[in-house]
Order: C-alpha cells, then structure tokens, then sequence
C-alpha cells in the first residue's frame, strides 16, 4: 500500500509548512552548478503543490527565500529572482487551473521591483480561487516579523487605538503577516538539516516537526504523504495528557 492510501483523509493538518533545503548539495552531487538545483527545485514545488490540491490540503508555506540568503553570492541571488519571477508567471494559469491562491510573505519591498510588480499580479489573478492557498515566504525572517508586529501593537498603544492590558496572543497574532493563515499543524525540512532557520519562529509553537534526509530536488509528493503518515501516528498532547485527549 502506498503512503497516499494510509492517509487518513479526516485528519489532515489543515496547513503544512515547508523549508525546502539541499538543492546546492543536489547540484554538486551531479557536478552541475548551484542554480541548477534551484531549478529541479521548482519541479519539487509543483508537484507538492498539486500533491496538496489532491488530498485537500488547505495552507501550504515554502521557505523560497530567507532574509539570509541575500548573503548569498550575487549570482545565485539574481538567478533565483529570476527564477521565482518567471516561476511565478509562467505558473499562473495552472494555480487558477488547481483553484490555487498564491500568497507572500516576508520583507517584500525589499525585492526587485519586477518580483514586487508579478508577485502582486499573480495574488490578484488568483485571489478567487480557494482550495489550496500557496505562500512563498520571501526575503522572509521570523524575527524580523516579530519585531515588525511589536513596532505596530507599540505605535497603537501610543496613539491610545489599544491598552497595553489588552495585548495578548491573539492581538500579537493578529500583526503577523500569517495573520490570516492558520498555525501549521506540521512542518517538514528536506536535506537531513535539524535546524527551524528564523521560519515562523511563532507559529511552530505547537507544530509538528518532520526531518527527512531528502534533498528538496527529489522531494515529491509520496514523500508528502509519508510525511503526513508520520504526523498522523503522532499524539498532539498540547500540554496535557494523554487520558485527557479523549
Ligand atoms: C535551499 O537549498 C533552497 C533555497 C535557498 C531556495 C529554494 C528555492 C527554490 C526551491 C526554487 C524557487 C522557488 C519558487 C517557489 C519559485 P540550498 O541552496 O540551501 O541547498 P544547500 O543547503 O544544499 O546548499
């Protein structure tokens, strides 16, 4: 029996979040070039995301781009703003084909503007659509989205628009650029890395941690569903016991 068919269909997290690792390592293991493993990786995405459109996962969050990289080189920064600005359009039509939503989250001003102007083009085009909602986390840090969130509930209380006694977990949430997505119920990394990396530092609070040895370029859907196999053996306690979950 395939890992599809152990899924049971009842119980699928509602949002999967995903750090995408080891396309260099990819790349150099065939002796091709960094950017080539970018590439295959985006034949990875696609096929998660239609692997979600298929069993009904609703939220789907790829790190694509972290406020590090741009510590990148250069050439490698340029190649995967080309890479996503062409991902992106030439995408378009199978994520309104799939019902799919594309969403972004992280610093984004601080992208190239061609990137700004398609990545707003593409929400808009596929802003109707419902059965899976996509975001790209881009030039993104969980950090920075806390401190973010802080310097807006601070002006607020500055201007008397909330008390600081009203500001709690769903107030703080609610300045997050996740603020309309719900927490992931699990996260995977690819790549045999056990590192969150700055991801959705607030979010993760009670998610599931999955590591897989997979590098993200041969990372493919049955792969999704041994992961989601894996999630749903687990017992999510929440700080209770196990005879209080029933
Ligand atoms: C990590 O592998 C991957 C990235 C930094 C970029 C991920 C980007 C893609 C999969 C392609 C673009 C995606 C979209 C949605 C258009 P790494 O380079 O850190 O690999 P390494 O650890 O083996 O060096």
């Amino acid at each position: 029996m395939g890992y599809k068919e152990q899924i049971d269909i009842n119980r699928l997290p509602v949002h999967i979040a995903i750090i995408m690792d080891g396309n260099g390592r990819w790349a150099k293991n065939q002796g091709k070039f960094r950017v080539f493993g970018h590439e295959s990786g985006v034949l990875s995405v696609k096929d998660i995301v239609e692997g979600c459109v298929d069993i009904g996962i609703k939220y789907l969050t790829v790190y694509a781009f972290s406020a590090e990289n741009w510590n990148r080189p250069i050439d490698e920064v340029n190649a995967l703003m080309e890479l996503l600005i062409s991902t992106i359009n030439n995408e378009a039509e199978t994520l309104n084909k799939n019902n799919v939503r594309l969403n972004a989250i992280g610093d984004l001003k601080s992208l190239p503007q061609k990137c700004i102007d398609d990545l707003a083009n593409v929400m808009e085009i596929t802003s109707k659509n419902t059965k899976c909602t996509l975001t790209l986390a881009l030039s993104y840090s969980a950090k920075w989205e806390i401190i973010e969130a802080a310097k807006k509930l601070i002006t607020q209380v500055q201007s008397q628009e909330i008390n600081l006694e009203d500001i709690n977990e769903e107030v703080f949430a609610a300045q997050l650029t996740t603020h309309h997505i719900p927490d992931p119920e699990l996260m995977i990394r690819t790549s045999g890395e056990h590192r969150v990396s700055n991801f959705l530092l607030w979010q993760i609070a009670y998610t599931e941690l999955y590591f897989t040895e997979t590098l993200w370029p041969d990372f493919r859907r049955e792969d999704l569903f041994e992961a989601i196999v894996d999630f749903q053996k687990r017992e999510r306690r929440f700080g209770k016991i196990s005879e209080q979950l029933n």
